[in-house]
């Protein structure tokens, strides 16, 4: 694997790439790399002849009051894991690569609807600086097809639409959560949890499947459900953001009728914000 910092780089070596006749694989991340990554690079050879993956944290995507400056920085770590993971080329730029005008004056791409609500409440301009990096990261990769976690159900949807709606020739390939064997799912932010908080993190999931098995059940008042689930997060010590049974593909609060909905949570444990998601499919057969 090669590390490129430069955009005229990343593009040579990309149309090497394509001139040789190959398809092209892109996974975006922030680095910190677990074997959610890896996981999303592996899928993405599965598609592709050669893999990209990037490592940039998007100071556009962070609040003021948010993680960018302790967000962890492991490149060496990181490109061991790509380079395993069989990716070809790291594109890793500094700020001044990504924003050489400087953020302020950036043009943002902005994606209406699926950004609205969930972490588009807590976190305001986060989705559009997501929008914003994915675009501009799509334009100088220019593959054939990228792969996105379902772990961050919302942003998958995000870049799902703006696919659509900017034409974008890129087919987008979502990949279930990979979650460690007590269900937490996997997240560079894990790191932040103590001992304690982290023996608390799976109850995060485990009340998610404790309301799909209510929905199984035939139970439709959503309401009560998530009154109920709340409660057992507070008393498990969380401090949940949102908690809400949608539909999977528009985001909107789901109604009895529909058979497909996914259950979205974000909760604090201390400072550490975690979030997670499960799909309900009401019309697949129990096994
Ligand atoms: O999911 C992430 O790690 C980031 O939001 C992404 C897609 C790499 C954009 O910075």
């Amino acid at each position: 694997m090669i590390t490129v910092k430069t955009v005229a780089e990343l593009r040579s070596a990309v149309a090497a790439a394509r001139a040789a006749g190959q398809r092209i694989g892109f996974v975006p991340t922030m680095g910190n790399l677990h074997a959610g990554h890896v996981a999303l690079v592996s899928e993405a050879g599965r598609h592709a002849d050669f893999v990209v993956a990037s490592i940039f944290v998007n100071p556009l995507q962070f609040g003021a009051h948010e993680d960018l400056d302790t967000y962890p920085r492991t490149l060496a770590a990181d490109q061991e894991k790509l380079n395993g993971a069989g990716c070809q080329l790291l594109f890793a730029p500094g700020v001044e690569q990504m924003y050489p005008d400087g953020m302020a004056g950036q043009t943002r791409v902005s994606v209406p609807g699926v950004s609205e609500g969930l972490c588009g409440a807590s976190r305001p301009g986060h989705f559009e600086g997501v929008a914003t990096v994915v675009t501009k990261l799509f334009n100088m990769v220019q593959p054939d097809l990228a792969v996105f976690g379902e772990k961050d159900f919302q942003q998958l949807a995000v870049i799902r639409k703006l696919v659509r709606d900017l034409d974008l020739p890129i087919e987008i390939v979502g990949l279930p959560t990979v979650r460690a064997a007590d269900g937490l799912a996997l997240s560079s932010r894990n790191g932040y949890l103590d001992e304690a908080q982290r023996a608390i993190a799976p109850q995060l999931f485990a009340t998610l499947g404790e309301i799909a098995a209510a929905l199984r059940a035939g139970q439709n008042d959503h309401a009560a459900l998530l009154a109920r689930a709340e409660t057992t997060l507070r008393q498990a010590g969380f401090e949940p953001d949102y908690l809400e049974i949608r539909h999977p593909l528009t985001l909107q609060p789901a109604i009895a009728a529909d058979r497909q909905r996914v259950i979205l949570a974000a909760a604090r444990l201390g400072n550490t914000r975690l979030i997670d998601n499960l799909l309900v499919d009401l019309d697949a057969t129990a096994c």
